[in-house]
């Protein structure tokens, strides 16, 4: 068997039923498959609970509006079919992808009048970064920024990001550090922060960065944590003589980059700064595991 040929053992929704990912089905004419013509958003799970739902849900809608497609569900039936997807995995834990595309229609760059939204999710299951990834960090290397000027929308015309990714892969390393006009933007599919003599630096959200949820729950993770932590430009300078640079993401979590271009970050090995942020990650994810109970009881 083709080994890039996935085994689709998940479980799959589209256009109002559930079925097993395997035989989940949509016409070569969807604009998706045709234009790139969609949005998507990536919810991890854990133990069959969606992660913070309602920032997913909201990043959705305004990556909708971005592309001027009317939403084909409420909140509250996004939340209900995502809960219903999320129970009929047999995976704990899972990574739930979901797109919205502009539907199936005769092939003409300009919208069609009268097309249904296509509606597919599936879940996967979510398979944190293995321990040595976290213990001794991943190495990534710099990249121009050549993608479009919106990307705070979430589209899956992600072919600027598969090139970019594969930059990295091809030099070994795990994600490319995307830098704009001398500032950092992000990673083909994270977002970066910077440490700077023990100060958090973020870029801030703006149209050439996507706003990460991962994003929001590790300056709000800094806050309670009392490291101290800025939003605002950070140039390429700053990025080359941090102490420490990270990666974040739905999917991956934190990561330390330790190596960068092929020189090391800070000494190398992943800082007190993320090793204090990844422990407060962690405990968090406990806590909403076993509501009520402290991580180290
Ligand atoms: C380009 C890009 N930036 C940032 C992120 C991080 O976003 P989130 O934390 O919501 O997963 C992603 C996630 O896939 C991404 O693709």
């Amino acid at each position: 068997m083709d080994a890039n040929v996935p085994t689709e053992q998940g479980v799959a929704y589209i256009n109002g039923e559930f079925m097993p990912l395997a035989q989940a089905r949509v016409s070569v004419l969807d604009r998706g498959f045709i234009f790139g013509d969609g949005v998507y958003e990536v919810i991890p799970v854990y133990s069959h609970q969606p992660f913070r739902l309602e920032g997913h849900l909201q990043r959705l809608e305004r990556s909708l509006e971005g592309i001027r497609l009317v939403n084909p569900h409420t909140r509250g039936e996004w939340a209900e079919l995502i809960g219903e997807l999320a129970r009929r995995s047999p995976d704990e834990d899972q990574s739930l992808y979901l797109q919205v595309t502009r539907g199936v229609a005769k092939r003409d760059h300009a919208f069609p009048k009268d097309a249904k939204p296509t509606v597919f999710m599936m879940t996967n299951p979510l398979v944190p970064p293995d321990a040595r990834m976290v213990s001794e960090g991943v190495s990534a290397v710099s990249a121009p920024d050549n993608r479009w000027l919106r990307c705070d929308l979430k589209t899956i015309a992600l072919l600027p990001n598969v090139l970019l990714r594969q930059l990295a892969v091809d030099a070994g390393a795990a994600e490319v550090v995307l830098l704009r006009d001398g500032s950092l933007t992000e990673g083909s599919a994270s977002n970066i922060f910077v440490v700077k003599d023990g100060v958090l630096l973020a870029p801030p959200k703006s149209n050439p960065i996507l706003a990460g949820i991962t994003y929001d729950v590790i300056l709000e993770l800094a806050q309670a944590g009392k490291i101290a932590s800025e939003i605002r430009t950070v140039s390429e300078a700053e990025v080359r003589s941090a102490d420490e640079v990270w990666l974040t993401s739905s999917t991956r979590e934190i990561l330390a980059i330790t190596k960068l271009d092929g020189k090391p970050v800070g000494d190398g090995r992943p800082g007190p700064v993320f090793k204090h942020i990844y422990a407060l990650f962690q405990e968090m994810k406990h806590a909403l595991r076993h509501p009520g109970k402290a991580a180290h009881a």
